[in-house]
């Protein structure tokens, strides 16, 4: 495992995505109002590679903004399509920074 620091926690926008690039991906980090998790995505949606960061958040699920499928942040499973899935990475807080293990996606 290797955490990688993605992004200031204060940074990091609470009800909605936050795009980051980090390492050569494009990454997408929920945060929340109601719970301290913070959840860490690909940022392009498997169907057509739309801005999952700029999607609107129902609880943990993201709705793409494109074609409006929507994926459990939790699982990283499409609710819309069986079988589609974003890949999801472990998250360590730290100090008030974000960190994710690249290398171990989910
Ligand atoms: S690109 Fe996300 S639903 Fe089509």
């Amino acid at each position: 495992m290797a955490f990688i620091r993605l992004i200031e926690l204060d940074r990091c926008a609470v009800g909605r995505g936050t795009f980051v690039e980090c390492d050569g991906r494009e990454l997408a980090v929920f945060r929340f109002a109601d719970r301290p998790e913070v959840l860490v995505i690909d940022n392009a949606c498997p169907h057509a590679s739309g801005n999952l960061s700029g999607g609107e958040v129902r609880g943990r699920v993201v709705i793409c903004p494109w074609h409006d499928w929507a994926f459990d942040l939790t699982s990283g499973t499409c609710v819309d399509a069986p079988g589609a899935r974003v890949l999801r990475y472990a998250v360590e807080l730290r100090d008030g920074v974000v960190f994710a293990d690249l290398d171990a996606p989910t």
